[in-house]
């Protein structure tokens, strides 16, 4: 059975009719479906019953003014159905005319393009969203490389004040060092220059005594030998100046003749505290600097001498030798004054048994320095019978 061309139209479309004034006058069964309202409902009805509040006036008046000029009108519209949901319906409006060439009615078909439009415009929105992404990606991305580059300029920045503060630091170091030698120097030399000082002291009495008593010969000596004294103080200074100059000359020089040198120069102590040295010197070179040797020597008599006289040792002797032992000067010190109860203390800077006005806990701790650094050699202490034994090695000198 053959189907008219309205019928085709009908089955395959949302199809309505309105009057001049937009009343519907006929609906199909499909518009019935998609609008959710009754034929019964609908005709009657104006058509904008379906009408969609976001559609604008503007686009109705369009609308009318185009049908009512006769032409068709092609849209696709928002349309609200009776449920309140939106439907999009591609539409075509014509007007019919009369034989007299007026409008009778307008016919509108439609079709569903819901899923289209609605695909649609998720798919703007997402486009739309990421177009944001990507302009707020790009913002990020810039502000990052802004902060970064910010980051690079302070970093080479605190590098470069890094490096500032490292070079002053060296400089401190460097002054700190200077001065801790420095400061070294002239508690070494004044370490020194006490023994010198008593005895200077003591001759410039004798100088008075002498010039009260008109002694002009004794007046004399004593003028030679504050003259003697003031020259070793004065040599005291050049030594520890040169000790710590690491341009200093060495040169070889007999041990025997350093040991006589002290010896010289703690005559008048020895005389004084009547203390006698027993010498057994072999002649024996090392490679040094004789004036530091002789130093070394000086300390462990006064330190003798002090311990006699502490522990009051009337019996005063003092036991020096030198001798070759493989590829070394063995020196051995020793003195009869009571030993210490402190061996493992007594080179360290500092230590001292003694009154603060009689010792400072330099003097072993210096010769030791001058034994270790300058000479190459050792110094070890031992207590022995009564008394303590130092035992002194240096490399030969050859
Ligand atoms: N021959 C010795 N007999 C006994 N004890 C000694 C002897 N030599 C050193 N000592 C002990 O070792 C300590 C350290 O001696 P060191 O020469 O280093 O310092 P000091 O003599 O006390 O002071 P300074 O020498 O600075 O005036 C002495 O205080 C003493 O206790
Ligand atoms: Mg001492």
């Amino acid at each position: 059975m053959g189907q008219t061309y309205q019928e085709a139209i009908e089955n395959s479309n949302i199809v309505s009719k309105t009057d001049t004034r937009g009343v519907i006058t006929f609906v199909n069964d499909e518009f019935c479906k998609i609008s959710g309202y009754s034929k019964k409902e609908l005709i009657g009805s104006n058509h904008n019953i379906i009408r969609h509040p976001d559609v604008s006036k503007e686009t109705f008046e369009l609308l009318w003014k185009s049908i009512l000029s006769k032409k068709p009108y092609k849209t696709t519209a928002k349309n609200l159905c009776k449920d309140g949901s939106t439907v999009y319906l591609n539409t075509t409006i014509t007007p019919i005319l009369d034989e007299n060439n007026n409008i009778k009615e307008f016919i509108a078909i439609r079709y569903d393009v819901t899923k289209e439009v609605e695909l649609k415009i998720a798919l703007e929105k997402k486009d739309e969203e990421l177009e944001l992404l990507n302009k707020t990606l790009e913002q990020r991305v810039s502000e990052q490389t802004a902060q970064l580059l910010e980051l690079n300029q302070t970093l080479e920045q605190r590098v470069q004040e890094e490096i500032l503060k490292n070079k002053e630091k060296q400089k401190m170091l460097f002054w700190q060092s200077r001065m801790a030698s420095l400061g070294q120097m002239l508690a070494n030399i004044a370490h020194q220059w006490r023994q010198p000082l008593t005895e200077l002291s003591l001759t410039m009495f004798n100088i008075k005594k002498s010039a009260k008593n008109d002694n002009k010969e004794k007046l004399n000596q004593y003028y030679k030998e504050s003259l003697i004294i003031i020259e070793n103080m004065s040599q005291t200074i050049d030594d520890f100046s040169n000790f710590f100059n690491p341009n200093k000359v060495k040169e070889k020089f007999f041990i025997d003749i350093a040991i006589d040198d002290a010896l010289l120069i703690t005559k008048k102590l020895l005389e004084r505290e009547d203390i006698n040295t027993n010498k057994d010197f072999e002649k024996i070179e090392v490679f040094g600097v004789l004036n530091e040797f002789s130093q070394v020597i000086i300390n462990l008599i006064q330190n003798s001498s002090e311990a006699f006289n502490i522990n009051h040792i009337s019996e005063k002797i003092v036991d020096i030798k030198v001798y070759k032992e493989e590829e070394y000067v063995l020196i051995s010190y020793s003195d009869k004054a009571g030993g210490t109860d402190n061996l493992d203390k007594i080179f360290e800077p500092y230590f001292t048994t003694k009154h603060q006005s009689n010792g400072t806990g330099l003097g072993l701790f210096m010769s030791k320095m001058i034994i270790e650094k300058s000479l190459n050699g050792t110094i070890e202490a031992k207590n022995i019978d009564d008394g303590l034994q130092f035992l002194i090695k240096i490399p030969l000198g050859d």
